[in-house]
């Protein structure tokens, strides 16, 4: 369902969304148009000619009239000259809006028509006002459209005539038009719809390559560049990327080489200061308390030694200067040997490790000796970090493969990590909350850890629910990519 939902949040599909609604709006508004202005066209049209009509008819019957009470005689003397040519029908309306002339009703004789007949409302106001009306109707499923105009005789109103025709052949006309615009509707908006989508796909694939890029960027890989160099906004956009990369790229390089250069200066006077308190704690004639203080200078300068190699190898690491010597190896060897080395560390702490593991794994590409590393500071942290918190602490490895990875988890049920810092505590010096502070360690073993797993390609994460203990999971490839 989630995944339904992020489809269509994805930019791709909204772009593709609005630009199918606006070319079905263009083609229907266009379509509705063309129906509009064609179909009053055509009205129009025959509006001026039911016009031209009735005035023919109106000029005719005037103009052979005596006096008003000539107009049924007029009339009929019309339609027997002109109703075999008549395509329209047309019906004559006294004064009182009786109807005393019809086309329709004309018999053989032509003589008889339908008097006394009942006239219509248009007629009555045409009759009334004086003004010509013309409107549409639908009469046993045809259209009709009518025009009336009033009869004058010197200035008297004497009757009215309406002249219809039918619209069905315009109407059959718009029937074939709506097939042809149908099958153009449909042709187009295919063709609108590939295009669509090719347009979509042009524009999205930088934009899906600079989100990609980006992201590797903020998970520190500041040597992935954005490689596409277009003159558009796009390709300012990924020229800022880099430039953005390099700088950071740079400033990491100085930091690294200002912190290799500190370690390595602090080198030389540690192991001065550890080789005199070592000699002064082996003199015999030392005090009790002097004794205590030269330990307190040994231990520290332990630590500090510890330190200064961390942060030794951490820039190493990251300046690419430790030569990874990968070769096929069995990971299963390995966990057993770092189980076996922190048991009596484990040990200390009545803790328990455990450890699920296939028969047989498959060899993996990795420097055996890196990796140790990588798994003795994550037990070594489940251990020490899950201390008196539950009575019976509990470190547990699951080894499994996946098709394409390695994967090993290590999980404890110790105080486990706040889900703000979970990817923050990979970052060099970074101590979670303060009970981790009155545990000793310098906050650099994840750093580590982090620099060796990205040096085979891998993937390292950890998950915590907090109170319950966390999973540290390190995915390794099963292959090498090619170089
Ligand atoms: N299993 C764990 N349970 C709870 N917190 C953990 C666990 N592992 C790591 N952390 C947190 O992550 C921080 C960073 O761990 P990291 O191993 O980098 O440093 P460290 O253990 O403090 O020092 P060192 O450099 O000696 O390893 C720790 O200080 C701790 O707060
Ligand atoms: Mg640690």
């Amino acid at each position: 369902m989630n995944k339904i939902f992020n489809f269509f949040r994805n930019m791709r599909w909204k772009l593709f969304l609005s630009y199918f609604i606006l070319v079905l709006f263009n083609i229907s508004l266009l379509g509705f148009l063309f129906y509009l202005f064609t179909m009053g066209h055509f009205m129009s049209t025959r509006e001026s000619y039911l016009e031209t009509a009735s005035d023919y008819f109106v000029k005719f019957v005037t103009a052979n009239m005596e006096n008003d009470g000539q107009l049924i005689g007029t009339s009929k003397f019309f339609l027997r000259q002109n109703w075999e040519k008549m395509d329209y029908e047309l019906i004559v309306y006294d004064r009182s809006n009786l109807i005393i002339a019809d086309s329709r009703s004309l018999d053989e004789q032509m003589g008889i028509f339908s008097m006394n007949s009942k006239g219509d409302e248009k007629i009555l106001s045409v009759l009334k006002t004086g003004r010509p009306l013309c409107w549409k109707i639908k009469k046993d499923s045809s259209n009709f459209i009518y025009y009336a105009c009033p009869i004058f005789f010197e200035t008297k109103i004497i009757g009215a005539v309406k002249i219809g025709m039918t619209t069905d052949d315009f109407n059959a006309l718009f029937d074939i038009f709506k097939d042809y615009f149908l099958i153009t509707f449909i042709l187009s908006l295919i063709a609108a719809l590939g295009l669509a989508f090719i347009f979509v796909r042009n524009i999205m694939k930088p934009v899906m390559k600079i989100r990609d890029i980006a992201s590797e960027i903020s998970q520190g890989k500041f040597e992935s560049r954005v490689n596409y160099d277009a003159m558009d906004e796009l390709g300012d956009l990924s020229r800022t990327i880099n430039k953005m990369a390099e700088d950071l790229n740079k400033l990491e390089e100085t930091r690294n080489l200002f912190l290799a250069n500190i370690s390595h200066e602090l080198k030389t006077p540690l192991t001065i200061i550890k080789g005199f308190a070592l000699t002064m704690e082996g003199d015999p004639e030392i005090r009790e308390d002097q004794k205590h203080f030269l330990e307190t200078i040994n231990k520290e300068a332990d630590r500090l030694t510890r330190l200064v190699n961390e942060l030794l190898e951490l820039s190493r690491l990251k300046t690419k200067k430790t030569v990874m010597k990968i070769a096929p190896f069995d990971v299963k060897e390995i966990i057993e040997d770092v189980v076996f080395n922190m048991q009596t560390k484990a040990d200390k702490f009545n803790c328990t490790i455990s450890c699920s593991c296939p028969d047989k794994l498959p060899l993996v590409p990795i420097d055996p000796d890196k990796i140790h590393e990588v798994f003795i500071n994550l037990i070594d942290n489940a251990i020490k970090y899950s201390q008196g918190h539950k009575e019976k602490p509990e470190v547990k490895v699951f080894v499994e493969t996946t098709e394409k990875e390695l994967v090993v988890k290590v999980s404890d049920n110790g105080p486990g990590i706040p889900q703000a810092d979970l990817d923050l505590i990979f970052e060099k010096f970074f101590r979670s909350g303060s009970r981790s502070q009155k545990i000793e360690g310098v906050g650099l073993g994840l750093s580590i850890v982090k620099e060796i797993v990205n040096a085979h390609n891998g993937k390292i994460y950890a998950e915590s629910t907090e109170g319950q203990g966390c999973t540290f999971v390190v995915k390794l490839p099963l292959q090498q990519p090619k170089k």
